[in-house]
């Protein structure tokens, strides 16, 4: 589903050349639920970036669902994210003018599903995450772990196969936190290629396997990618 294979990021800091990924190959599978790992600076959030076509490697090649990344334009790469690829961060950028379900629907309206679709599809997606109760709660009267979720919903909607989530419970107390996990778990044993970077040691319970990031280089310790 995911696949990098020498994947080097470069970045420039004040005259000096930062080596965030170096050379970096890895693969997840649909169904299966990764979790990167590393100090503060290591390379998680490039990684992810890299996955989620939001950042250009200087060199290597990252496919997803078979597509080679750097043949697509900036256009093709908005339209896989929508159609395909999932991304949750710390904080889940939720439009606090819509309500949750609004919310959810936003990616399905913007591929042009039709109303009424992409409403049913948002109220299974919300769901999913335990919250089919609240599609008309505005964001205000959600509480922040109800928040998250809802932000998972929004990244899952429609049938996305793979989900990338960058410190998704930075912002969340562990009750909450073990709940966003088994979403995720819950997600992958679904059939979607889960992809989490995250410093919450609670995670090693839903993951399948770990990933542990070093200097922008990383260090596959279970499963199956290499
Ligand atoms: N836009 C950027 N400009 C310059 N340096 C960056 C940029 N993004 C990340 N870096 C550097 O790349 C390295 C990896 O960063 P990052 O992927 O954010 O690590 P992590 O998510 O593990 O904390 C760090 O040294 C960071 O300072
Ligand atoms: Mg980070």
């Amino acid at each position: 589903m995911v696949d990098l294979s020498d994947v080097s990021v470069e970045f420039e800091d004040a005259g000096e050349t930062v080596h965030a990924l170096s050379r970096v190959s890895m693969k997840a599978d649909a169904g299966t639920f990764t979790w990167i790992g590393g100090p503060s600076g290591s390379g998680k959030s490039t990684l992810l970036g890299v996955i989620s076509g939001l950042l250009e490697p200087k060199s290597g090649r990252v496919c997803v669902r078979g597509i080679d990344l750097a043949g697509l334009s900036q256009d093709q790469l908005a339209d896989l994210r929508l159609k395909h690829v999932g991304v949750v961060f710390q904080e889940n950028n939720l439009i606090k003018e819509f309500s949750a379900g609004e919310n959810v629907e936003l990616p399905l309206r913007a591929q042009g599903v039709e109303p009424k679709s992409a409403f049913s599809l948002a109220m299974e997606s919300l769901g999913e995450v335990g919250l089919g109760n609240l599609a008309n709660r505005m964001p205000a009267k959600l509480s922040g772990g109800q928040r998250q979720r809802v932000g998972i919903a929004r990244a899952l909607v429609g049938g996305r196969s793979v989900l990338v989530a960058d410190e998704p419970t930075g912002s969340l107390d562990s009750a909450n936190s073990r709940g966003v996990f088994g979403i995720l778990r819950e997600a992958a044993d679904r059939g979607v290629c889960v992809i989490v970077a995250s410093h919450d040691l609670e995670v090693r319970n839903y993951a399948d396997r770990f990933i542990q990031m070093r200097d922008g280089v990383l260090n596959i310790t279970d499963g199956a990618g290499n």
